[in-house]
């Protein structure tokens, strides 16, 4: 009788350390002896920044969202190209990334160094700058757990695949994000970051222009609404800077806006309407639209786990001592 409670007492080690080896080491208080003002420092600047450039927060929730779901949260999106080498923050769909977003890393980590060189890694200042800024315009607030090391490569070919866009149809939506274990539910909540910042026109001009040959625009729109964005966008090919707020009524108010304006064809972008029409997505539009807690308690659940996606612990990366660039110089 004692062969077989061997066995399964080998069989219950081994899981026990398969699951330590899979847990992550990452933890709140992780700066706690080695940066002690690690947080204050960082939530002045923070600030700053936001009340000096309120397009801050949107800015840098979206940098947030490009790095992690490419390759994992490890700043591999905020590596600048140099002559020889292109980085992801210049593939496509990354060059119409509001610049503040870089600035108040860059701000942070100048003033990180001088504190404590050598120690936060730029992976957790953008971690908890987006955290903390979503808080600042109206959000909830969720635990970053911190620790994450910085990536060592930063890939332009791998961005496309891994990142949603305008037009990118629901299927393939729902399966990008399940790719990355997110569920229907925690789609919907992550993109009602919408509820803040704005979309290029071009990034909706097939919508408002030439739509059909019965339409001028998407039926799906508010016709009103329509309109406008026809009127703000006329020039868009002369002035690519053009765009419209994401979220017409709160543009700047993280709230459960977005959801409703979904429901009143006020949604920008095709992904954005297509959460209303599509009866996978659709229950849980309606759920945040008429429940600001449920969107706000889903949204800080997906953000936390957001913000764990595949991080680099230990010796797996590096604390980069420039956010923008290697340690080492990659030729
Ligand atoms: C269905 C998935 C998504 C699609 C197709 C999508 C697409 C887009 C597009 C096309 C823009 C406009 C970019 C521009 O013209 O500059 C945008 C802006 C934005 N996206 Fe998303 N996005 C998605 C999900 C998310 C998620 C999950 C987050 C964050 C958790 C996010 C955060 C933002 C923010 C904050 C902006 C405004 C940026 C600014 O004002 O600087 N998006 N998104």
């Amino acid at each position: 009788m004692a062969f077989p409670n061997l066995v399964l007492l080998f069989k219950l080690f081994s899981f026990l350390l398969l699951f330590r080896s899979t847990q992550s080491k990452l933890s709140a208080d992780y700066y706690n002896k080695t940066c002690p003002k690690f947080q204050n420092i960082m939530q002045t600047i923070l600030a700053e920044k936001q009340l000096s450039a309120p397009t801050t927060a949107a800015a840098t929730l979206r940098v947030f969202f490009h790095d992690c779901f490419v390759n994992g949260c490890d700043s591999s999106m905020l590596i600048a190209s140099n002559g020889f080498n292109k980085s992801e923050r210049d593939a496509n769909v990354n060059l119409s990334v509001a610049g503040d977003a870089f600035d108040l890393i860059t701000r942070v980590k100048t003033a990180l160094e001088l504190e404590c060189p050598g120690v936060v890694s730029c992976s957790d200042i953008l971690a908890v700058s987006a955290r903390d800024l979503v808080v600042m315009v109206g959000g909830p607030f969720y635990e970053v757990l911190l620790g994450r090391k910085d990536s060592r490569e930063s890939n332009p070919s791998i961005v496309d695949k891994n990142l949603p866009k305008a037009l990118t149809p629901m299927n393939e939506l729902l399966s990008l994000f399940s790719s990355k274990g997110f569920s229907a539910e925690e789609m919907v909540a992550l993109v009602g970051a919408h509820t803040i910042g704005f979309s290029h026109c071009k990034e909706f001009a097939n919508r408002i222009f030439n739509f059909s040959k019965t339409s001028e625009f998407d039926p799906a729109y508010n016709p009103v609404f329509a309109q406008g964005l026809r009127k703000l966008c006329a020039n868009y090919t002369k002035s690519p800077a053009m765009s419209a707020f994401n979220d017409v009524y709160t543009p700047g108010k993280f709230d459960n806006m977005y959801y409703k304006n979904l429901q009143k064809g006020l949604g920008l972008l095709s992904s954005d309407q297509a959460m209303v029409t599509d009866n996978r997505t659709k229950p849980f539009v309606d759920r945040f639209a008429a429940n600001e807690t449920a969107f706000f308690d889903m949204f800080a659940r997906s953000m936390e786990k957001l913000s764990v996606y595949k991080v680099k612990e230990n010796n797996d990366g590096d604390v980069r001592r420039r956010c923008d660039q290697f340690n080492t110089l990659q030729v």
